[in-house]
């Protein structure tokens, strides 16, 4: 059975998603970057080990991936996932998980990486927002992408509700590729990420048109 390891920083409700999915793999540790995260107790109350890697406690980037890294190959974890890990982590971090890192982010990636991406979708004045999981590369919010879920922006959109629309499909996403690399479905080729075995077209693209 294949285990992973999760990586936060706060409310953890991507954690719980993962954690409440029922994967075919063990989650081996929750981790966070901060002490007070509320995700920790979540994990506590579901009898996961934790951790934390204070950012604050370390002089520089270098210092504190290598702490973490430190913790994570303590669990020799399959796979990492950050949900909601706000820590930029530098490319020799990332170098050692090629292939195993995988991040949730709130935009249809390439549009939108780094913060505020629901104000910044409603700035624009796009029609479609939503959310993205992929793989992580040094360079932030970016990489091979395994599924994606699309939101419609409504006329009376805030950011508050916006997120919180995108944040449910986020719940839906991540989890699914996270059972898809547990049951080693998924192949690259050429950047791009295949899943195999997928029963239908629409099984890496989530739409509320499509998925009503
Ligand atoms: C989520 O919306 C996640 O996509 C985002 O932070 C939020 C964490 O919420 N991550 C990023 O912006 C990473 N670039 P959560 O702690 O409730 O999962």
């Amino acid at each position: 059975m294949k285990s992973l390891v999760i990586l936060i920083s706060g409310r953890g409700s991507n954690m719980q998603a993962l954690i409440e999915a029922g994967l075919p793999g063990r989650i081996a540790a929750v981790i966070s970057s901060k002490p007070g995260a509320e995700g920790l107790e979540i994990a506590k109350m579901h009898g996961i080990k934790t951790r934390v890697v204070d950012q604050r406690a370390y002089p520089d980037r270098a210092a504190f991936d290598a702490a973490l890294a430190e913790e994570i190959d303590s669990c020799q974890p399959d796979l990492v996932a950050l949900a909601g890990f706000m820590r930029i982590l530098g490319s020799s971090f990332v170098d050692r998980y090629h292939g195993r890192l995988l991040n949730v982010h709130p935009s249809l990636l390439p549009a939108f990486p780094g913060l505020d991406t629901h104000a910044r979708a409603l700035q624009e004045g796009v029609k479609i927002h939503g959310c993205t999981v992929h793989f992580v590369t040094p360079q932030i919010d970016h990489g091979p992408i395994i599924i994606q879920a699309a939101v419609q922006v409504l006329p009376d959109d805030t950011t508050e509700t916006l997120a919180a629309r995108v944040l449910q499909q986020e719940h839906r996403i991540y989890p699914e590729a996270v059972r898809w690399f547990m049951e080693d479905r998924l192949e690259f080729s050429h950047n791009r990420v295949e899943v195999s075995g997928t029963a239908t077209d629409g099984a890496v693209l989530y739409s509320p048109e499509l998925h009503k």
